[in-house]
């Protein structure tokens, strides 16, 4: 088994204990489990063996460089967003042939950038960003390969932020319009269309809206062959969601017999863009308790016993923590649910809490009303399921510095990226 398990009390990844990693490493601290990470990226591959695939990892989900190249030695390709990931991509050794550039705004600098390296595919999201890519390219006298990112507008029943497939949503070109543009851009020299992209969303965990959306792209493929257009490939996107909380999800097989049956015929290369899917497990954000407070007492609670059934408020918890938003944004931009466990089980009894980090807004809360043995000033706590989005997306507010990174290789743990300083941090500043 790989992965965060306890070891007797104590939890572990792939066998290295985590308290021994935060008592080197300080918190807050990203711990990976290259293990999972790799059984993960096998296990999608695995999925889709029958068909010709090619399995772009997401880079938006984690792109420290010693995860994106254990990626690529795993054979993963990239799936790059911005100019930056595409430099990432390429310093973690993909090739350009390995790298699909997706993104709703991609800068001309950005558009050069992928055109001058040749990148696999450009995954265009508008007519305009389309007579771009074609000046650029006969501007350099090249021809560059492009796939239509439709817009299927699917419900990917997920949360309204991280929805991309409605016709509502600002990604992609509405799916009606479709043909006619792939018709106009057959006139155009510097781009030639080879695919069809969709991505509808994120932490999906209902088939439905990636088959609706798979069926969408298979029988506008059909439809633009006819017409005379090559489709080589179709890119499903990423979107596959996990379990936060432990509830059963449909995993990367189910995902594959779900998506095949439909694609399969069409003879195309499937492109795959999993994200959360290969890392969120792989990963824990190790923090410290700073503080245990209690909220102040309610009127009532200072009143002579009343006949107030409610338990005075004064019971409730705050158990601030050494990290919060700026180290993992997720619950507060979605409300979302990550677990959060003492890294040494006590028996102390339970207590109802909330789990906050030390920024200065409210919302900077980890997990609300959580149960947990009755938490200490300096005992450590690892919150669950942080492998994506998390480091990715951290930040400086409040002047905080963007925490360290260690990956568990073969047993041993290994710093990724240290700690930043306040030097770097202010090093830009004139
Ligand atoms: N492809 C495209 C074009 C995307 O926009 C995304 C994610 C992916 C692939 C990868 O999706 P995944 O397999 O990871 O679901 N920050 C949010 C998630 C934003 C996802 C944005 N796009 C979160 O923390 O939940």
């Amino acid at each position: 088994m790989t992965g965060f398990q306890r070891e007797a009390a104590a939890l572990a990844c792939d066998g290295v204990a985590l308290d021994r990693i935060a008592a080197e490493h300080g918190t807050p601290l990203y711990v990976y489990s290259a293990a999972t990470i790799a059984e993960r990226y096998r296990a999608i591959d695995a999925a889709f063996a029958e068909c010709p695939h090619a399995i772009h990892y997401a880079l938006k989900a984690n792109s420290t460089l010693a995860i994106a190249r254990l990626l690529r030695t795993l054979g993963a390709n990239a799936d790059a967003n911005s100019g930056g990931e595409i430099d990432v991509a390429l310093r973690a050794g993909f090739i350009p042939s390995q790298i699909v550039f997706t993104g709703v705004g991609k800068t001309d600098a950005e558009l050069a950038q992928a055109i001058d390296l040749g990148v696999r595919t450009i995954n265009v999201e508008s007519a305009g960003e389309i007579a771009r890519v074609d000046a650029l390219s006969r501007d350099r006298q090249t021809r560059t390969r492009i796939a239509l990112r439709v817009n299927p507008d699917v419900d990917a029943k997920t949360h309204p932020h991280i929805s991309t497939g409605l016709r509502t949503n600002k990604f992609g070109i509405p799916i009606h319009d479709v043909k006619d543009l792939c018709a106009r851009a057959g006139f155009l020299d510097g781009v030639q269309i080879v695919g069809l992209h969709a991505h509808v969303g994120s932490q999906i965990t209902d088939l439905e809206p990636l088959t609706r959306s798979a069926r969408a792209l298979a029988s506008l493929a059909g439809e633009l062959r006819a017409a005379g257009t090559a489709i080589e490939h179709l890119d499903l996107g990423g979107g596959l969601g996990v379990s936060y909380d432990g509830a059963p999800v449909p995993g990367a097989r189910d995902y594959a017999d779900a998506v095949l049956p439909i694609v399969r015929e069409s003879g195309a290369t499937i492109v795959l863009e999993p994200g959360r899917q290969i890392v969120a497990p792989a990963g824990v954000l190790l923090t410290r308790v700073i503080d245990v407070k209690t909220a102040g007492p309610r009127p009532s609670d200072l009143a002579p016993r009343s006949s107030d059934l409610q338990p005075p408020i004064r019971d409730r918890l705050f158990v601030v923590m050494d990290a919060g938003m700026t180290e993992l944004l997720r619950p507060m931009l979605y409300n979302a649910f990550h677990r959060i466990e003492p890294v040494i089980q006590t028996d102390a009894p339970l207590v109802s809490c909330d789990v906050v980090g030390p920024l200065c807004e409210t919302s900077d809360t980890l997990g609300k009303d959580r149960r947990l043995p009755r938490p200490e000033v300096g005992e450590l706590y690892a919150v669950l399921d942080t492998g994506a989005y998390g480091s990715a997306m951290a930040s400086n507010y409040n002047r905080r510095l963007l925490p360290a990174e260690v990956m568990i290789e073969n047993g041993r743990a290994r710093l990724i990226r240290r700690r930043q300083t306040i030097d770097e941090l202010l090093a830009l500043e004139l």
